[in-house]
């Protein structure tokens, strides 16, 4: 399979953002301006949006997904969602492992790669996020972080269940900064990624995997990263939250 074979994936990702009717009139807005897209548009919306959007997008081409899950079914975990009860009320998609829970709410790539694991066990597909700080891009071992984080979390994936994970790169000093990586570098990583895929899985299977970019994705500069071989989408925060600035990246897509 070649990447004109993969269909994009772009995928907003609004994190604590927007209430319940602030969230119905984005999705409301994205609708007719989405609505023809070539790729497929996911929306991850807060835990508290979601009933709403699911029903203000559903019959629509818009994909909805949460932005973490717990691991466990069930039990004694205050304040945590598990990914059955995501997939109860009709999400699909799930983010884990985003920087931001990394590196303020003590997510390691053991704990990413048992929410992983809880979500495809729920049936969810997974958005896992990988990266390397700046310290790491500065010291040249960009390529080792992202390999190490990918294979941790896939560690007890199985070739069928990698159907279901899209794998965002996120260079973390690219995320709300405005700092974007070139697309050669976006590009480098990416098919580093799809690399390793081909060593843990086989190479037919790393060709048919998603791999998206994320890190400040504006409408601006979408279509030069989405046009690189190994870029097959875009986890995108801030521009996700403005509807003309998504829909440009959904037309890039
Ligand atoms: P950003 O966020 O587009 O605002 O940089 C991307 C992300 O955190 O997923």
């Amino acid at each position: 399979m070649n990447a004109s074979k993969r269909t994009p994936v772009i995928a907003g990702n609004w994190k604590m953002n927007l209430l319940p009717a602030g969230a119905k009139a984005l999705v409301e807005e994205l609708i007719p301006l989405t609505k023809d897209a070539k790729c497929k548009v996911v929306l991850c919306v807060p835990y508290i949006d979601l009933p709403t959007v699911l029903a203000a997008a559903s019959g629509t081409n818009l994909k909805i997904g949460a932005q973490n899950c717990h691991w466990a079914a069930s039990g004694a975990f205050t304040g945590e969602v598990s990914a059955a009860m995501l997939k109860d009320i009709g999400v699909e998609y799930v983010i884990v492992g985003h920087s931001e829970r990394r590196s303020l709410f003590g997510d390691t790539s053991e704990t990413v790669a048992q929410r992983a694991r809880a979500a495809l066990d729920a049936g969810l597909t997974v958005i896992l996020c990988v990266g390397e700080v700046l310290q790491e891009r500065r010291q040249n071992i960009t390529l080792e972080v992202v390999r190490q984080q990918t294979k941790i979390a896939l560690a007890d994936v199985s070739a069928e269940e990698l159907r279901r994970v899209i794998i965002a790169y996120e260079p973390v000093w690219a995320i709300g900064t405005g700092l974007t990586a070139t697309a050669e570098q976006a590009n480098e990583v990416n098919r580093a990624i799809r690399d390793l895929l081909a060593e843990l899985y086989s190479q037919d299977i790393a060709e048919s995997v998603i791999i998206q970019y994320g890190g400040s994705m504006n409408a601006a500069n979408a279509a030069e990263l989405l046009a690189q071989p190994d870029v097959d989408g875009g986890l995108i925060g801030g521009a996700s939250l403005k509807a003309a600035d998504f829909a440009a990246i959904v037309r890039a897509g």
